[in-house]
């Protein structure tokens, strides 16, 4: 049985990264260059203001002067309002004009244009939804198992999607239509998640971010114009919450920063660099709906 521990109490070494890659008082500055080549991290960081702090410098008398470590301390866009935050400002960052507003990439796949101009077909959509049930039983099995304690802490949610998405494909079937086995894109998110569980909380972590908060944004937004295009409007399981919707996101939100709070920043960069990941594998599955 998971321990329920909150996080201020976890064991901590099992969060502990590798000696190499513990606190570095310059931890930003020495992170920044290494990952200049990412998309992501160029525009993470394009906008800050605050400089990494200099070494302290002695003087001609040899005192150390002081002044340096006045300067505002470097932040990461989003860090003041939470962890949460800066794992939106980077997805966000991901997204095409197109997608959300807030989106900067070019379109490159067929899934990131506009939802409107889709030509979804059933068969498609039934991949697709196949393929998302796969990684929520997965997602929400992983949780279950809590290989790490801070898992547990997003365990009934009222998130989850397996059972309602169980709900939807049954309907399908009722209506003759033949359910197909998991896909390429399905199998490979759920073997990827499988492998970080026991390893990478934190890289977990990102992607159960991105998964269930991807899916009551853009993701009902999608289903939405999809029943409208295929569905006769029909609203599937998959997009119905109980309780309210918001207030279940919120009480995430609370849990996720609190457990990033006994991060690193390292470790928190670490989270934030998968995000990159996390919209590659679900636009893989997003792209179902149109094949
Ligand atoms: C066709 C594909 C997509 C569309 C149309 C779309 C659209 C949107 C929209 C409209 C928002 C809300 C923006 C706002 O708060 O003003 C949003 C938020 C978000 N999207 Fe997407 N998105 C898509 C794909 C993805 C993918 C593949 C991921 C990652 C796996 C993702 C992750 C997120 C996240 C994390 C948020 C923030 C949610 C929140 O703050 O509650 N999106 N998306």
């Amino acid at each position: 049985m998971a321990s329920l521990t909150s996080i201020s109490q976890l064991n901590k070494t099992r969060f502990q990264t590798p000696p190499q890659a513990q606190f570095h008082p310059n931890l930003a500055s020495d992170f920044l260059p290494k990952k200049r080549g990412s998309i992501l991290f160029q525009g993470h960081f394009r906008n800050l203001s605050g400089m990494p702090m200099k070494a302290k410098t002695a003087g001609k008398n040899g005192v150390v002067s002081a002044t340096t470590a006045e300067k505002p301390k470097k932040r990461y866009p989003g860090e003041a309002k939470g962890f949460v935050e800066e794992m939106r400002f980077v997805a966000m960052r991901l997204h095409t004009r197109e997608q959300a507003k807030e989106g900067e990439k070019e379109v490159k796949e067929p899934e990131e244009r506009p939802v409107a101009k889709w030509e979804p077909s059933i068969d498609g959509y039934l991949r697709f939804l196949v393929d998302s049930k796969l990684v929520y039983d997965t997602l929400e099995g992983i949780i279950e198992k809590a290989a790490f304690p801070s898992y547990a802490e997003f365990g009934n949610t009222g998130l989850e999607r397996s059972g309602s998405l169980a709900k939807d494909l049954e309907w399908f079937k009722e209506q003759g239509h033949v359910i197909p086995e998991p896909s390429e894109p399905g199998n490979r998110y759920a073997e990827y998640l499988k492998e970080l569980s026991d390893k990478n909380p934190q890289a977990l972590i990102c992607h159960f971010y991105n998964i269930y908060f991807a899916h009551s944004a853009g993701g009902r937004m999608i289903g939405r114009k999809v029943a409208e295009k295929i569905l006769n409007g029909k609203e599937l399981e998959f997009y119905k919450w109980d309780g309210d919707l918001s207030q279940l996101l919120q009480n995430v939100r609370d849990k996720l920063n609190k457990v990033a709070e006994s991060w690193t920043r390292e470790e928190k960069n670490h989270c934030l660099e998968e995000t990159e990941k996390s919209f590659k594998y679900s636009g893989d599955i997003l792209r179902l709906i149109l094949s």
